[in-house]
């Protein structure tokens, strides 16, 4: 088993470079398939969920090159095939070859996708989209079969603004007959980044970044190539880093607009940051201000860094509250921060944090990949030495972690035990 062992308190000097933002990469790359060329995508994190992709679009009989963070898809060959429940069930994103099959060969069959255990997550948005676009749906035992005679382009209207939803509905749409129009659209900067590889490759698709998304169906789209937009939630995870043990410790490589409602909450609370064009300065200082959030979609407060700061209100001068209004079960880490030494109650989705408390490193778990952020987080601060189990959580979304915060001073190492 491998386990991650940190021995806090060590100050953070230098520059951590963010990664490609996992949750764009892992659209674009099953997005290439539409075409039926080859595509190249520069600036792909190196994380296990990308390798997971890889094996799927291999599967498939797609040509995957990658070389450091560069991926070539070649989907000439492709074959489509029934994803098995091993590769769905591997990653959340596995559910984006739904909307890419459909698009391109009227059919698709895969199982319910995998993922973190934080909430029920349905996909049944996703499903009335690829109805709405004329498409029949089977499900047995978790696998879903999905046909269409023909895709119509139409009026989609989603109850909830889902990521996940928007994005493989514009896939599917991409290659629609006539216009498709989705209302309360979720608004993500990942989601723009989808748009803009697909509108490359010849699709049409405007007003990504608003509520309504516009897509007039294309019978074509060639190869080309695209550039992942920096991680915002790797970048926030560092900066709430720099704020608990930074001294000048500089993010860079980042777009400070996409993790503006963070730095909001940080200026709250007093934390001192230098914000620059595509970095941002940030130092651990005495006396923080508590504060209150509730997690939002964009460009509210993230869901995904609602569980790193949280770590952060524990070094705060009074009560902080944070409610989680996006999933159900994100608050898995909370028993770990307080075997760790935290004062944190739990009141359906409210979370009350009594700071500050000091921490002490312990066995801890990652429950999921933002919780265990949190630990590493909790455990560059702690007295002692921390050992976060389940790693493999970690890994899916953090781009060497290890060796980015070694580099920068903390006492970091993956153990194999
Ligand atoms: N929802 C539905 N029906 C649907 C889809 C979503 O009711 O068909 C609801 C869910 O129940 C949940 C909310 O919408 O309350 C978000 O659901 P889901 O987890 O399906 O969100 P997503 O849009 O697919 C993406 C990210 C998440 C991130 C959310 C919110 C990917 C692969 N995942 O999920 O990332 O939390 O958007 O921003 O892009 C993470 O990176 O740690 C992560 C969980």
């Amino acid at each position: 088993m491998q386990v991650l062992e940190i021995k806090g308190k060590k100050e953070l000097k230098g520059t951590i470079r963010i990664s490609g933002a996992k949750n764009s990469a892992v659209a674009l790359i099953p997005a290439t398939i539409l075409s039926d060329e080859e595509t190249t995508i520069y600036n792909v994190p190196n994380i296990t969920d990308i390798d997971a992709l890889s094996e799927i679009l291999t599967f498939l009989g797609a040509k995957v090159t990658r070389e450091k963070e560069i991926i070539k898809i070649d989907s000439s060959k492709i074959e489509n095939k029934a994803i098995s429940e091993e590769h769905s069930t591997k990653l959340r994103a596995s559910y984006y070859f739904l909307g890419a099959l459909l698009s391109k060969y009227k059919k698709a069959e895969m199982y319910f996708p995998g993922g973190c255990s934080i909430g029920a997550r349905p996909i049944n948005l996703h499903l009335k989209g690829f109805e709405a676009l004329g498409a029949t749906i089977k499900s047995e035992k978790n696998c879903y079969k999905i046909e269409a005679k023909e895709l119509k382009g139409a009026r989609i209207y989603l109850d909830f603004a889902s990521v996940g939803a928007t994005i493989n509905i514009m896939l599917a749409a991409t290659k629609a007959k006539g216009k498709t129009i989705i209302d309360n659209a979720a608004k993500e900067p990942e989601i723009v980044n989808v748009a803009t590889l697909l509108n490359n490759m010849g699709a049409k698709i405007k007003g990504a970044g608003t509520s309504t998304i516009t897509i007039e169906g294309v019978e074509h789209l060639h190869g080309g190539f695209h550039e992942v937009i920096p991680d915002r939630i790797e970048a926030g995870t560092y900066i709430i880093a720099g704020a608990l043990c930074g001294k000048n410790l500089k993010i860079e490589n980042i777009i400070p607009k996409h993790v503006e409602a963070l730095t909001s909450k940080l200026k709250d609370m007093h934390v001192p940051l230098e914000i620059g064009n595509d970095y941002i300065l940030v130092s651990k200082q005495e006396n923080y201000i508590p504060t209150k959030l509730k997690t939002l979609i964009y460009p509210g407060f993230p869901t995904d860094l609602q569980q790193p700061i949280m770590v952060l209100m524990t070094q705060a001068e009074g009560t902080s509250i944070i409610e989680e209004t996006i999933y159900e079960n994100r608050f898995m880490h909370i028993p770990y921060l307080n075997k760790m030494g935290s004062n944190i109650e739990v009141n359906n989705q409210k979370a009350v944090i009594h700071g500050p408390t000091k921490l002490k490193g312990t066995k801890v778990k990652a429950t999921d990949l933002r919780a265990g952020a949190a630990m590493v987080l909790a455990g560059l601060i702690a007295e002692g030495t921390t050992y976060i189990e389940n790693v493999d959580h970690i890994l899916r979304g953090y781009e060497n972690i290890v060796q980015k915060l070694t580099n920068v001073g903390a006492k970091i190492e993956l153990k194999e035990i």
